[in-house]
């Protein structure tokens, strides 16, 4: 067919070229086998095929043209001969033309035959080799294309390479590109990095395929080798390395060893190790070994400074590229700390009557540690009266349990233990000195509760008599003891003026001479005072007893002494033999041996003829009285007592002897004297002067009395308070004036060391104290009567203000 319009190409563009009219043309698909009809020549050129064969048609061609197409004779056709391959009779003309002649004989004609050769798909696209081998760095940038070169295809046209395709992968894609003669060719394209360290190696199948149809393909397999890059950075095995480390780990512990891999070869994974980020304080605590990453100890680890360390640690590898990772170490306490104590406030001293429970302390116990290293209990080791009370947080308030007495104990030491829970514990103690102050609570103790001295009479002012003590175990002036007299009363005196005591030493003093016969006993109380505030007393009982000594002579009673006697005893003259005569009354104020009287007859008229009793004083005729006897009859007796050194006193008895009381009046020549009237006158005429001015002056005294009563005033020493009710009325007026019959003496004086002071009245007591049985003669040395004065240290003698009428 396509002969055909050939044919009438050519005949419409060239019909004037008789050559032209006379080409056939026709066209065969390379490949077809022998006997394949080309085209129907007889017929083409109108003649049948027995005028062909007639005409001895024969078929001329050039070179190689001629093996491929015969001439059939038979049928007048022109047939393959040989299949004919357009690739090798034509390789890549896209034309393929076999050209024969056809000559006919009779008449001799030439006809031009032309055979187009047309392709089949009869080749597949081939590469070049079968294996392409790259080798891509992993490092290649996405984008990045390989050229993988063009696959051939002997056929044209559509038949040729018309595409590429690539087995399914991760990584590549491909690109197909037209060369400048039309070819096509492939490039592999990197989707997407590739990474050594996953795959080293990739096959991927190429296939190129044509147009043909059917189509065919070829391919060949990519070998790609993925060549490494420093594209991996040391891996930590983990980013974060928490460890816990105890503190005081010795030097050289390891805490950690971080490991590092990079998954490169060869320098590119050379991993070592350093310190990207550590605290200066870290940096002295830690070391990190460059090659094996471990972190070891190279100081100190306290966890009370620091408990927790983050440093960064990065790894390296030969190139430079790094990574890090924390490393954490968590130091965990170790009971290293022991407990401290603090006191925190002390009462010290503190008194000793605080109650039971009292706060005298508060300690404050710390422990560095945590956890239960850090839990601390606080005890007190010995056996005193105080406890700890917890008290808020790691607050102990130190109490009493009991009553303190600071005369017991005056001090504390107090150790306070602390031990902590740890494992093992540690404790830590402190001794507290606690000191109890003095509270005034003991009262001065004497040593008796009384006490007896003895004094002789006549006794010096002045005399110690003795000693009192108290005691008081109080601190200071809390137990500092000063002594007084209770102030009383003896026989209506204050008995200051007969005892004084000394306020610091307790020795108690005679303030005057004392007289047996006056009184025996004294008695006083004597209290002990401490200087406290409020001060604390007590009292004791001191009973003073006066002994006697023989400083009364003996008194005569009877008969009167000194012969002024009136009195004659009448002795019958029938007396006999040891008839009681008279009697000599004598007394002795003294008492005992002092007092026990001996008659003696001293002198006698006759002696023998009176006797004497010794102790009873009796006067016995010792014989019978005779005419001769003389009648008056004169004894002198003295009486003595026993005392040492004796004193006696005399006599003189009048003896008449005569039955006779007619006889008496001649003894009043004997006694009788003018005189002694006379000077009973001047005696009654000076006492009632003296009555008379005495009188007015007892009224003068009351007159003052009373003004003073009308203005009471008080007068202040120190603690001492003396209502002016005290004062003797009249100590003023009665200074000097020595003749009344009574007088005061105003004394006072400060105690030695004392910081009180007395006021003693001592008012003389002869006005007062004078015994009823006063009728006693007052002796010329008679202490009666007599004060002692201490200020001044003179005696006041009084004149003796009694008068006696004989
Ligand atoms: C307390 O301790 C001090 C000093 O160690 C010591 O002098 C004192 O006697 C102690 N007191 C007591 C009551 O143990
Ligand atoms: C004496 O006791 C009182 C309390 O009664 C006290 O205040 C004072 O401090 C004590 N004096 C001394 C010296 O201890
Ligand atoms: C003396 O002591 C006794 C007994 O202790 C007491 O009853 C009396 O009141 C005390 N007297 C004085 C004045 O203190």
């Amino acid at each position: 067919m396509g002969g055909l319009r050939i044919w009438a190409l050519c005949f419409l563009l060239f019909h004037e070229l008789v050559l032209c009219n006379g080409d056939l043309s026709y066209s065969i698909l390379e490949e077809l086998s022998r006997g394949h009809v080309v085209g129907n020549l007889a017929k083409d050129l109108g003649l049948d095929a027995k005028t062909l064969a007639a005409r001895n048609a024969r078929l001329d061609a050039d070179g190689g043209s001629k093996r491929f197409c015969e001439l059939d004779l038979r049928r007048g056709a022109l047939v393959v001969s040989e299949a004919a391959d357009r690739e090798e009779l034509c390789g890549s003309q896209t034309t393929c033309v076999l050209k024969y002649e056809l000559v006919l004989e009779r008449p001799l004609e030439l006809h031009g035959i032309v055979v187009n050769v047309q392709d089949i798909n009869d080749n597949p696209p081939q590469f070049s080799l079968n294996e392409i081998k790259l080798e891509i760095r992993e490092s290649a940038d996405k984008g990045t294309s390989f050229f993988l070169g063009e696959a051939h295809d002997a056929d044209l046209g559509q038949n040729a390479v018309q595409g590429y395709s690539l087995e399914r992968n991760s990584h590549f894609s491909l690109n197909v590109r037209a060369n400048s003669d039309g070819g096509k060719y492939a490039e592999l394209v990197l989707d997407k990095e590739l990474d050594r360290e996953k795959e080293q190696q990739l096959t991927l199948s190429l296939s190129a395929h044509d147009g043909g149809d059917p189509p065919r393909s070829g391919s060949a397999v990519i070998h790609i080798t993925v060549l490494d890059a420093n594209d991996n950075s040391p891996v930590f095995s983990q980013s974060v390395y928490r460890v816990s480390l105890p503190e005081n780990a010795p030097v050289g512990t390891v805490v950690v060893a971080v490991n590092a891999t990079d998954a490169d070869e060869g320098v590119n994974g050379e991993v070592t190790y350093e310190f990207s980020r550590l605290s200066d304080k870290a940096a002295r605590l830690f070391s990190l070994d460059k090659i094996s990453g471990e972190i070891k100890v190279a100081g100190a680890i306290d966890f009370e400074e620091k408990s927790y360390y983050e440093m960064r640690v990065q790894a390296k590898d030969g190139l430079g590229s790094a990574s890090d990772a924390k490393v954490v170490v968590d130091v965990t306490d170790v009971n290293d700390n022991s407990p401290k104590i603090v006191v925190k406030s002390l009462m010290n001293p503190f008194p000793e009557n605080v109650s039971p429970g009292t706060e005298v302390g508060i300690i404050n116990v710390q422990d560095e540690d945590s956890g239960q290293n850090r839990q601390v209990r606080c005890f007190i080791q010995e056996h005193v009266p105080f406890k700890l009370n917890p008290s808020i947080k790691n607050y102990y308030s130190i109490v009493t349990t009991s009553d303190v007495d600071r005369e017991l104990v005056s001090d504390f030491n107090i150790t306070i233990t602390a031990t902590d829970e740890g494992t093992p514990p540690l404790s830590s103690s402190m001794t507290i000195h606690l000191s109890v102050s003095d509270v005034n609570d003991n009262p001065p103790v004497f040593d008796e509760q009384s006490y007896s001295a003895y004094v002789a009479e006549n006794n010096k002012a002045g005399t110690s008599i003795c000693s009192v003590t108290a005691r008081d175990p109080d601190w200071r002036q809390n137990g500092t003891v000063l002594y007084s007299l209770l102030p009383s009363e003896v026989n209506g005196v204050p008995v200051s003026s007969f005892l004084s005591i000394n306020a610091d030493t307790g020795v108690i003093h005679a303030v005057r001479s004392f007289d047996y016969e006056q009184f025996r006993s004294l008695k006083v109380q004597v209290v002990s005072r401490d200087n406290g505030s409020p001060p604390l007393s007590s009292n004791a009982t001191v009973s003073v007893f006066i002994t006697d000594e023989n400083d009364n002579s003996p008194q005569i009673l009877y008969p009167a002494p000194e012969g002024k006697s009136l009195m004659t005893e009448m002795v019958p003259k029938a007396a006999l033999s040891g008839s009681l005569v008279s009697k000599v009354i004598a007394v002795d104020a003294d008492s005992g041996q002092n007092a026990w009287l001996s008659y003696r007859i001293v002198k006698s008229t006759d002696p023998g003829l009176f006797s004497m009793g010794v102790h009873s004083g009796e006067i016995r005729v010792q014989r019978d009285i005779s005419e001769s006897d003389s009648m008056k009859q004169n004894l002198v007796i003295s009486v003595r007592d026993n005392g040492q050194p004796p004193l006696s006193a005399t006599c003189s008895v009048y003896l008449l002897i005569s039955d006779n009381l007619a006889e008496v009046p001649e003894l009043k020549d004997m006694t009788y004297e003018e005189k002694s009237s006379k000077l009973t006158s001047y005696l009654i005429i000076a006492l009632v002067s003296v009555s008379t001015f005495f009188l007015t002056f007892i009224i003068l005294i009351l007159a003052v009395r009373f003004c003073r009563r009308r203005k009471p005033r008080l007068l202040f020493d120190g603690a001492v308070a003396i209502p002016s009710a005290y004062l003797p009325p009249n100590y003023a007026e009665v200074e000097g004036a020595g003749t009344l019959r009574s007088s005061y003496n105003y004394d006072a004086y400060l105690t030695t060391g004392s910081h009180t002071s007395d006021f003693k009245f001592i008012r003389s007591y002869n006005d007062s104290t004078l015994p009823a049985g006063g009728t006693l003669r007052k002796s010329p040395d008679d202490p009666f009567g007599s004060s002692f004065n201490e200020a001044h240290g003179e005696e006041v003698r009084e004149t003796s203000s009694h008068f006696k009428l004989i």
